[in-house]
């Protein structure tokens, strides 16, 4: 890709429309993703960021069509993570001693990641970088989503180029917030926030208001993946705001997996139960060998409370919910009610389990949690869906 996206500002980046997951398997990218560059041709010529080096040649070729490389002042870096940085290797064959812009923690990637010792010149939050009429403006971002984590904001044009903030992994040839399905980006951008950047929503906050409090006006937000935000840039930057405050919506999210169905049939029992004593709430069940892990944590960072259910297996869970806890964990929802539930043969430990790990994980535990010999009869039945209904009681909003 290389079109004008305003003024003498370039959108150089590329549309990956295969990839179907993200760092190695961690993160699905079920609707593809893209990598965004620009280039700022001013009286300094400015490329902010690269992208993945699967399309290192390619993003060159594009590059050359809009400026002899030899007239590139200054490389920009915001984050050093190889999605953005791949294609800087083979670049910097090219143009070996082009300065390269960044915060410290991102020399320490580069060098740790490409054994290179370039350019380089460590920014600092509030440094500029004058383009001739214009300036870049740095502005840290450690931890959103990494140590090295950056922004900039170019004066006069009123752009932040945000890199991995206000992102989704959406592939779309239409790259403008206002012209793509707008369902369709509301739930990556929600999933790109619950499974990145939840763990950082204190840092979040703090930085977001940082940013408001200079009084900058936005034209555009810049992302590193997905939309250009041009349609009222600052919606984005209210939806983080929400979403960072410990949010919930009015949902009970039944997450388990199964044996021999006697789990799922208390799942599907407690569900009952739940919705027989609250028509409002929204109830789903996710079986967790069956459904995308990352779709599951998009739905336990809406809920309010969540169930988990697991029989028991040599005195332990399954290993699915034993895998979903540990993203739970390091995603540290906060805010949350919880409660366990389980099908057992002999010695019955999956609940204990479940509700160590729970509160563990940060969650309010509301009861005991519900174990159950064998399959449920028809007093079992009743137990569950006596539960459930106690549940949606004791979690109502
Ligand atoms: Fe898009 Fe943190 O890389």
């Amino acid at each position: 890709m290389d079109f004008n996206i305003k003024g003498n500002i370039y959108h150089v980046g590329n549309v990956d429309w295969e990839i179907e997951h993200y760092q190695g398997y961690r993160y699905s990218t079920h609707k593809g993703s893209s990598y965004n560059a620009y280039l700022i041709k001013e009286e300094k010529n400015v490329l902010i960021d690269t992208v993945n080096d699967a399309f290192s040649e390619v993003f060159i070729k594009n590059l050359k069509n809009k400026i002899d490389l030899k007239d590139i002042d200054y490389i920009v870096i915001n984050h050093g993570e190889k999605d953005h940085t791949g294609a800087l290797v083979e670049l910097m064959s090219l143009i070996p001693d082009t300065p390269i812009y960044c915060s410290k923690n991102c020399v320490k990637s580069l060098k740790g990641q490409y054994h290179k010792d370039w350019n380089f010149h460590i920014v600092k939050t509030g440094d500029k970088l004058s383009l001739g009429d214009k300036e870049l403006i740095f502005i840290e971002m450690p931890m959103l989503h990494w140590p090295d984590s950056m922004a900039c904001y170019l004066t006069q044009d009123n752009i932040l180029f945000s890199n991995d903030a206000f992102g989704q992994h959406y592939a779309s040839s239409a790259i403008y917030n206002d012209l793509v399905d707008q369902s369709e980006l509301h739930i990556e951008c929600l999933k790109y926030y619950a499974n990145i950047l939840t763990p950082y929503s204190p840092m979040l906050i703090r930085k977001i208001e940082e940013i408001l409090s200079l009084n900058l006006p936005f034209d555009m937000i810049c992302t590193s993946h997905g939309v250009i935000w041009r349609d009222n840039p600052k919606q984005v930057i209210d939806l983080y705001l929400k979403w960072a405050k410990d949010y919930q919506e009015n949902q009970i999210t039944i997450i388990y997996d199964t044996m021999w169905d006697a789990t799922r049939v208390m799942a599907e029992l407690i569900a009952k139960g739940i919705m027989q004593a609250d028509s409002e709430v929204v109830v789903k069940l996710l079986h967790l060998s069956k459904k995308d892990k990352n779709d599951v944590m998009s739905e336990v960072f809406k809920s309010k409370a969540i169930l988990v259910g697991s029989p028991t297996v040599n005195r332990g869970v399954l290993t699915s919910v034993a895998a979903a806890f540990e993203l739970i964990k390091a995603l540290k929802f906060k805010n949350k009610k919880a409660s366990s539930f389980g099908s057992y043969g002999w010695s019955g430990e999956s609940v204990k389990v479940l509700n160590e790990r729970l509160v563990d994980s940060g969650f309010e535990l509301v009861n005991d949690g519900l174990k159950m010999e064998w399959m449920p009869d028809e007093e079992g039945t009743k137990l569950c869906i006596d539960f459930g209904e106690e549940f949606a009681k004791e979690t109502k909003i």
